[in-house]
């Protein structure tokens, strides 16, 4: 194997992550360590609301998140698409009608993730455009636990596709083919204006600007068909 140059940028970088993209971002932070051996990582989680806060206040130097930040004024860089889709128990009814209305998910109870969280966000400006009126059985702040209760046949939910990939590998969750729906959002590189960037920071960024869509496309990109879950071997 060729051998790889370890680049030379030194320091402490904190960089800040909605737990929605725990199933990708510590791939990718694990080979910029590789490449970046002298940069001191830290990662902190929180919600869309409170990853902007932390901006806000300094605590981390950069964040990728779902949703762009409208009330900060930032740089927000799109570096790969956040698709955003309906699930369901396995063995749920809506599952034989092939592409259901947004309005065939109206007798079923919801999951639904806490305010301040952008997949909370998402999935409330999909429901205004579509005039569905979700009953809400219960809020969780975690996208684990969401599934777990999904999985346990509590009722729907909304997630990002890139929460599932274990679950929709192995037949475990079903991803609804609602009508309007994958949601495609981005996935966002974020920081304040207000703040220089560190050269470690600038290192990050241009790591996932470069690596991130592929790596994702990668990952999750054979999940992308609907409906019938891959086969298991
Ligand atoms: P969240 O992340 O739902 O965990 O806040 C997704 C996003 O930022 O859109």
């Amino acid at each position: 194997a060729a051998a790889r140059l370890k680049r030379v940028e030194v320091g402490q970088l904190t960089i800040g992550m909605v737990g929605t993209a725990q199933y990708f971002l510590p791939h990718l932070i694990g080979q910029f360590r590789q490449e970046y051996a002298g940069v001191e990582t830290r990662l902190v989680l929180g919600n869309h609301d409170q990853l902007l806060r932390m901006l806000q206040g300094g605590e981390v130097d950069i964040a990728v998140m779902g949703m762009p930040p409208k009330e900060l004024a930032t740089r927000t860089e799109p570096f790969a698409a956040n698709p955003l889709v309906f699930v369901a128990a396995t063995d749920h009814p809506l599952l034989n009608i092939g592409h259901p209305t947004p309005s065939a998910l109206e007798p079923y109870g919801f999951i639904v993730r806490e305010r301040g969280s952008g997949t909370r966000a998402a999935m409330e400006k999909f429901l205004q455009n579509t005039r569905l009126q979700p009953r809400v059985v219960m809020e969780m702040s975690s996208n684990e636990a969401i599934k777990q209760a999904v999985m346990a046949g509590m009722g729907l939910s909304f997630l990002s596709l890139h929460t599932i990939g274990l679950e929709l590998q192995h037949g475990l969750i079903a991803r609804l083919d609602v009508e309007g729906t994958p949601v495609v959002r981005a996935w966002n590189l974020v920081h304040t204006l207000s703040k220089v960037l560190s050269p470690a920071a600038e290192a990050f960024r241009y790591f996932i600007l470069e690596r991130g869509e592929g790596f994702l496309a990668e990952r999750f990109g054979q999940l992308m068909p609907f409906a019938t879950p891959p086969a298991k071997s």
